[in-house]
């Protein structure tokens, strides 16, 4: 299956913010991500889905800068940041949101924000960063929230807070690893609604996601990954009726329609 079925909601359709070509992770006998490739188009929202253990998160760590590839190059904005560490690719464009969310528990939801408006871009002084976060707050839902500290958050606003986070350093590119994970339906919702304004806001964003309806109503385009490979990749309904796709989630626990 090839790159087509963009909707026509992608917009800057040509430009490639994103190139991973034969990326591999091995950790000792194990190759986690297997030759990689996929390229992410500006203003596209991406889906990477898979059944537990398919190297997804490896995948994020690899495009983010945890890891370093075992073989493979990746194209961040058309520049190769294969072996730039994780705060030089932040510094880049590409933001991160993690599957485990560890915001500082002590300090308060502003002070959080603020702290990834600071580290993530250079030459940002604290009143630009803490300007920047209150904005971000807004944009997020949790501007009645900013004053509390970031333990006596809801699961959903744990979510909101990890994503304006990674948004305060200002990237072009968002990765989200399952930030819907745990929520209730009509909190996914809120989310999805709060990725589509991302993405209308200019940035291109990658996410994980279990959840097969919030991949349906989100994603231009869905990678499919598989035991460390890329299984398939298309619209959402393409790789649905992939019978290869159907296969892979054969009795995993989350099915393909869970
Ligand atoms: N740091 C590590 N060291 C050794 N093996 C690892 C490491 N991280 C991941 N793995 C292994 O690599 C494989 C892929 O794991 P990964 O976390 O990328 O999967 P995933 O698709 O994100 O799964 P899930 O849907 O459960 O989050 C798994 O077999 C996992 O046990
Ligand atoms: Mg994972």
């Amino acid at each position: 299956m090839t790159a087509v079925g963009v909707q026509p909601s992608a917009v800057g359709r040509g430009d490639v913010v994103l190139r991973a070509d034969g990326l591999s992770k091995r950790f000792g006998g194990l190759l986690a991500v297997q030759n990689v490739s996929f390229s992410q188009y500006d203003g596209e929202i991406l889906a990477v889905i898979g059944p537990n253990g398919a190297g997804k998160t490896t995948l994020l760590n690899l495009l983010s800068g945890v890891y370093r590839p075992s073989s493979g190059r990746l194209h961040l904005l058309g520049r190769d940041v294969t072996q730039e560490p994780m705060e030089a690719r932040c510094h880049a464009g590409l933001g991160r949101a993690f599957q485990i969310v560890r915001p500082f528990p002590e300090m308060t939801v502003h002070e959080n924000v603020t702290v990834g408006a600071l580290f993530g871009t250079r030459g940002t002084t604290l009143g630009q960063a803490r300007e920047r976060a209150y904005d971000l707050l807004e944009r997020t839902g949790l501007a009645a929230h900013a004053d509390k500290e970031a333990h006596e958050l809801t699961l959903l606003q744990d979510k909101r807070l990890e994503v304006a986070r990674a948004l305060a350093t200002q990237p072009r590119v968002l990765l989200l690893d399952e930030v819907m994970a745990g929520l209730r339906p009509g909190e996914a919702q809120e989310a999805v609604g709060l990725v589509r304004s991302v993405r209308d806001s200019g940035v291109s964003v990658l996410f994980i996601e279990h959840i097969m309806p919030v991949v349906r109503d989100l994603a231009d385009r869905v990678v499919v990954m598989d035991q460390g490979q890329v299984l398939a990749e298309g619209t959402y309904h393409e790789v649905t009726a992939n019978p290869q796709v159907v296969a892979a989630y054969l009795g995993t626990e989350e099915g393909l329609h869970a």
